[in-house]
């Protein structure tokens, strides 16, 4: 009998757990402090809201919402995101938006209608674990273009597309999370969105810009910069939202938006994956929302969030050692940490969990896992007096590699 191995597709053969999943198993013990996982804070889910607004729904709408739904989502929450859009500069007709299971489900969507196996996409580097790892399925070559405090660096881009254009092999996208990117926490600048729209015509490329953090804004207005594709003239991005960092992630609702023909090939792909979102969930949604729940909560994450960005700032000043760096977010959940060349976050990893705090290790998140000195610090779990304390505790694990090298 074949073995399971030998029964896979070529496609499944890549597939394999990250290595952040084998650390963070390590790191799931008592005690620890934990600064790994992108986690919104729970505390924040609208729990008490759900548990009143799900019974009234149910007894005045159940039939309809236990029943299958349309694929391309609710007509009401499509109007919400369409509003809330409208906001950030974007227009969009009904017929441009597909809700779907979260911004990941959107990945996997452009993956799938557009990529064949060897298809070049470009993307961040570093970015989001979870686009690597989608992309990857679809057997896409993942080019990465290195960054900088305010977002991808388009010299460096321009001479990618170049030498692409020369190999005649253009990339089908270009995935880019401007606002407090996953893992840097870096805010494209209004100047660089404009700039690389204009390299986009130039290139003739597709742009992703996945906006799962852009309500998190902790300086400012929130009006500095806006989406990319609210600068769109010539229907080149495919703009992803979710409810994920602003509700819940386990309410699994996020949506696309982009050229129509686009969505329609989106909303087929997802009729035979997963059907449809669910009826009831949206009409939670469209409730929070209809309620004014959303416009009061999403400030009061700012501030939550702010704070312990901030207590997380304070403390890598007082505990880090000399010749470590990090990055300054403007908002969003990240820090993005630079260790001196020796040190390999890898290997510190034990040390810092024996210590009781935790990270994610850096190197996974580059397309081709060349960087070892880097790390990932969430300051969005845990609440102010832990962060001081696991940065203590990440310091003086540090300080004992720095000396034992
Ligand atoms: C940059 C980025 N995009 C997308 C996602 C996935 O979000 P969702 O829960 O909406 O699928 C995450 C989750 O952490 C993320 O960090």
């Amino acid at each position: 009998m074949k073995t399971v191995e030998e029964r896979l597709a070529r496609r499944a053969l890549g597939m394999k757990g990250s290595e952040i999943r084998r650390l963070f198993k390590m790191s799931m013990k008592p005690g620890v402090i934990s600064f790994a996982g992108g986690l919104p804070d729970p505390q924040s889910f609208p729990s008490e809201e759900a548990a009143e607004i799900l019974p009234s729904l149910l007894r005045q709408n159940g039939k309809i919402l236990l029943q299958y739904g349309s694929a391309r989502g609710d007509t009401t929450l499509i109007q919400v995101i369409q509003n809330r859009m409208r906001q950030k500069d974007i227009e969009t007709e009904p017929e441009e938006i597909l809700i779907t299971a979260g911004a990941q489900q959107v990945m996997d969507l452009c993956a799938k209608i557009l990529v064949n196996p060897e298809d070049t996409i470009l993307l961040e580097s570093p970015s989001f674990i979870g686009a690597l790892g989608v992309f990857r399925n679809y057997q896409a070559r993942l080019v990465g273009v290195s960054m900088d405090e305010s977002g991808i660096r388009l010299e460096s881009l321009v001479d990618v597309l170049k030498t692409l254009r020369e190999e005649e092999n253009l990339p089908k996208f270009l995935y880019t999370i401007p606002n407090f990117h996953n893992p840097t926490g870096a805010l494209m600048s209004q100047g660089k969105r404009r700039r690389l729209l204009e390299i986009a015509d130039e290139f003739d490329l597709l742009i992703l810009e996945d906006d799962a953090y852009g309500d998190l804004w902790f300086d400012g207005d929130g009006q500095e910069v806006l989406p990319i594709k609210s600068l769109d003239k010539q229907q080149r991005v495919i703009y992803t939202g979710s409810f994920s960092k602003i509700i819940s992630p386990g309410i699994r609702l996020g949506w696309a938006a982009g050229p129509r023909e686009l969505i329609e090939k989106f909303e087929l792909a997802r009729q035979v994956a997963d059907v449809c979102p669910s009826p009831l969930i949206q009409a939670l949604v469209v409730r929070l929302a209809e309620d004014g729940y959303l416009d009061h909560h999403i400030p009061q994450l700012r501030e939550i969030y702010r704070l312990r960005r901030d207590a997380m700032l304070a403390a890598l000043a007082k505990y880090m050692p000399e010749g470590v760096f990090w990055t300054t977010p403007r908002g969003g959940f990240y820090i993005w940490v630079t260790l001196p060349e020796q040190l390999d976050a890898s290997e510190l990893f034990p040390k810092a969990v024996e210590k009781n705090v935790a990270y994610v290790i850096g190197q996974p998140f580059y397309p081709d896992e060349s960087i070892k000195n880097t790390l990932r610090l969430s300051f969005s779990h845990e609440p102010e007096e832990m962060i001081e304390e696991g940065i203590r505790r990440l310091g003086e694990a540090m300080r004992e590699a720095l000396v034992k090298d």
